[in-house]
């Protein structure tokens, strides 16, 4: 079809999850299939699209603080159309304009891909629209995965939106809505896509992808592994995040059955003291999340497991914080994010009494990192020696004349090799244990 529209130079900004990530991509590459060009500088772009993350407070300050230092851009450049998506828009809604007035439009995160058509529609005139989610599904269009840019050897596809877990210390139901599983035939295509055209390692992305179809009928999260699991081209299947609570013998026998599927699971526990679970609305106990690791540890040995840890919960004492560390020690996880409690106003969390002091939440913090870091490290030195199959991805960034890439557990290894093995699996021996993964050697 041919394009009415002028090439306009874009540049989008990231903050949030891989879910964030994966739709920035995917709208980089919609605006290129319609013959739209990354700017060189941000300054310089016709459009600057923020797409934002609200899940604590400094993601929402960094954008606000960003969209403060454009209003200096736009004053130079008027013709500047300024649009902000992601949870920050669909939470803010017209507060947002009221506040920066200088924003064009505020997108809510299952509208992003109309952008295209709303510019159309604007052909230049400069008109403040608040379009925010109302339950509808985040359709992708065909043209970004078919079109424009070639996709990496690793993309994330999302394939559930939203999420009604309602823990609560989190605003993500609020600002995704509920959860909403896009159809099995359209992931199918996405995937069968982006792999013809060169990716080697698809990320299937959701707040809780366990829960796939649930809401549709349309089979569950393992039938869609199984079914993915015959593209062509393919050689790694990942997927996060997952929710305790969806963890099954379906689960296991995904990771049993399918070579693809890998051996690393994000599973975030939150928290290591049942009490606090329960008041953070997580509906497992401690011994609970193990005895649903131990339905996948049965049939998938060396299976690597990673987590998401929450201090400083109202009202967490000093012996429930001990208990956590206890728990943390017991199950040496291989990795962790971790975070201290940042209130989300709207949520439970936020209204209850006994909120820890700041200056606190930040010393259990760094308790919690530090030891959480020596596990991670003691982990590596004891893999040291083992041999992996490696998806090598390209030169390592920090030293682009090393290859890089991720075994099977999820771990990052470099090593020296011909850069013909990129998209490749390789087998490589695990040599020096870093905190962030190996260095390694090639093995013929
Ligand atoms: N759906 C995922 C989590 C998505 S949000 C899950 O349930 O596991 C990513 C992480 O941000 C969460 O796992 C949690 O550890 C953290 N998080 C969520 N709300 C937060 C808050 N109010 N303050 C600090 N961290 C928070
Ligand atoms: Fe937030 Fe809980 Fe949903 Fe994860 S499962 S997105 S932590 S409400
Ligand atoms: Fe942030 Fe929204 Fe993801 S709040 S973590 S961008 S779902």
């Amino acid at each position: 079809m041919a394009n009415a529209q002028p090439t306009l130079l874009y540049h989008i900004y990231t903050w949030g999850c891989q879910m964030n990530d994966a739709e920035s991509a995917a709208l980089a590459r919609l605006l290129e299939a319609q013959g739209h060009a990354r700017a060189g500088q941000p300054e310089q772009a016709d459009l600057v699209v923020l797409n934002t993350c609200c899940v604590r407070e400094k993601p929402e300050q960094k954008a606000y603080s960003l969209l403060g230092t454009m209003r200096e851009w736009k004053a130079a450049r008027p013709g500047m159309v300024i649009v902000v998506t992601g949870c920050l828009a669909q939470k803010e809604g017209e507060r947002l304009v009221r506040r920066m007035p200088h924003v064009d439009l505020v997108l809510g995160p299952r509208q992003l891909y109309r952008l295209p058509e709303l510019l159309a529609e604007r052909n230049g005139s400069r008109r403040i629209e608040v379009a925010l989610d109302e339950g509808q599904p985040l359709c992708a269009p065909a043209a970004a995965w078919q079109q424009g840019e070639a996709p990496g050897l690793c993309e994330g596809v999302t394939i559930i939106q939203g999420c009604t877990n309602y823990c609560s210390y989190c605003i993500v139901p609020y600002v995704r809505g509920p959860e909403v599983s896009r159809p099995v035939a359209e992931v199918e295509a996405e995937v069968r896509a982006l792999a013809a055209r060169g990716t080697r390692q698809v990320t299937l992305l959701g707040q809780n992808v366990l829960a796939y179809g649930k809401d549709t009928g349309e089979g569950d999260f393992a039938g869609l592994l199984e079914r993915l699991h015959g593209v062509p081209g393919l050689r790694r299947l990942r997927f996060t995040t997952c929710h305790p609570r969806d963890v099954d013998e379906r689960l296991a026998w995904a990771f049993a059955e399918l070579p693809l599927v890998g051996a690393h699971l994000h599973l975030p526990i939150q928290h290591g003291e049942d009490e606090i679970l329960r008041r953070m609305n997580r509906p497992y106990t401690v011994a609970e999340y193990e005895r649903r690791l131990g339905l996948l540890r049965a049939g998938t040995p060396g299976l690597a497991v990673t987590t998401d840890l929450l201090v400083g919960f109202p009202g967490e004492t000093e012996a429930q914080f001990a208990q956590m560390l206890e728990t943390v020690r017991r199950l040496r996880f291989e990795g962790a994010f971790m975070f201290a409690y940042s209130p989300r106003p709207g949520t439970a969390a936020a209204g209850l009494p006994d909120q820890v002091p700041a200056p606190e939440k930040q010393r259990r913090l760094r308790e919690l990192i530090a030891l959480q870091n020596g596990i991670t490290e003691q982990r590596h030195r004891e893999r040291v020696g083992e041999v992996h199959e490696v998806l090598v991805t390209g030169p390592s960034e920090s030293n682009p004349a090393l290859l890089t890439g991720r075994t099977r557990t999820f771990h990052q290894v470099v090593f020296a090799g011909p850069e013909s093995l990129a998209g490749e699996l390789a087998q490589v021996r695990l040599q020096r244990a870093r905190r962030w993964g190996f260095g390694g050697e090639l093995l013929a």
